[in-house]
């Protein structure tokens, strides 16, 4: 009787073990717990007046997914450790994405808030991915498109830059928009949505601070039509340093002291796009796509 017990008690404990796990391996897909998550991807800022787009975008996806934990990530590195100096701490997309595993997340939209689909972009694609179907890790992330990616993004975004303009200015005087700018060859979409543009508005011109079209391009273009005066606008995401420094600081290659040279009086405006609803439209439209291909 005293050696039977401990081994009936052992029989006891392995069926009720080999039962625990035969519900764990039938209901065990089910047990699990989807967990969907934003996750807002931007280049970045350290320009503290610059936040506030960032806000307006932050809001808005709140506003269009109440119930959906949203985290943020900048790509920029030289960013990130700039702000960790003043002790804000920022992550990377793949910081940001190995914390929402940990968090238990089990679907994952990544919206970039880049402009154009160009390396950064396709970075994040490809390391997102890399992220999807880990062993005990997000079942499945969906990448949102930047704001320029297909036709319809540019005929939207050519009525918004539309609404980025000053009441003020004339039509006889211009509208100059400065946008990034890639070796990558995204780099065609500033090109194709002032196409776009000049349908209506032949006096509104966008170039870029890193490649084609030049700032010395729209400035002959401008002496040529007799332009004497000039709106200075970003497209960009937010107003940041290249909005405040390449486009209206006082450095002589800034392009505001380029066209004042040539006797074009320039009037900056310092809004990023993610300071407007329809940019932000689009932005969140491209999330909510890729919220609908997480598939639940
Ligand atoms: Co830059």
């Amino acid at each position: 009787m005293k050696k039977n017990l401990p081994v009936g008690l052992l029989i006891g404990i392995a069926m009720v073990f080999l039962l625990f796990t035969q519900a764990l391996a039938s209901g065990g897909s089910r047990a699990v717990k989807t967990k969907t998550g934003i996750l807002l991807v931007t280049f970045g800022t350290s320009v503290p007046q610059a936040q506030r787009a960032f806000d307006h975008i932050g809001d808005a996806v709140k506003a269009a997914f109440p119930h959906t934990p949203v985290r943020w990530a900048y790509t920029s590195h030289m960013i990130r450790k700039k702000l960790a100096k003043q002790g804000r701490l920022l992550d990377s997309p793949e910081i940001a994405l190995a914390r929402m595993m940990d968090e238990g997340f089990t679907h994952v939209a990544v919206q970039s808030l880049h402009t154009i689909p160009g390396k950064e972009f396709h970075d994040l694609l490809l390391n997102a991915r890399r992220f999807e179907g880990m062993a005990g890790g997000i079942k499945r992330i969906a990448v949102g498109q930047p704001l320029l990616s297909a036709d319809i993004d540019l005929a939207r975004s050519a009525d918004a830059v539309l609404k980025m303009i000053p009441e003020q200015r004339r039509p006889q005087e211009a509208v100059v928009m400065m946008g990034h700018g890639t070796s990558h060859p995204s780099n065609a979409f500033y090109a194709a949505l002032v196409y776009r543009v000049q349908l209506n508005d032949p006096n509104l011109f966008i170039g870029t601070v890193e490649e084609f079209p030049e700032i010395d391009l729209i400035k002959r273009q401008l002496i040529n039509r007799k332009i004497t005066k000039a709106y200075l606008i970003p497209l960009m995401s937010v107003a940041g340093d290249h909005a405040r420094n390449d486009l209206s600081g006082d450095d002589p290659r800034s392009w505001k002291s380029i066209l004042t040279l040539a006797g074009i009086e320039c009037v900056p405006v310092l809004k990023g796009t993610a300071e407007f609803a329809p940019f932000v439209e689009i932005w969140i439209d491209h999330l909510k796509s890729a919220v609908n291909r997480l598939g639940h």
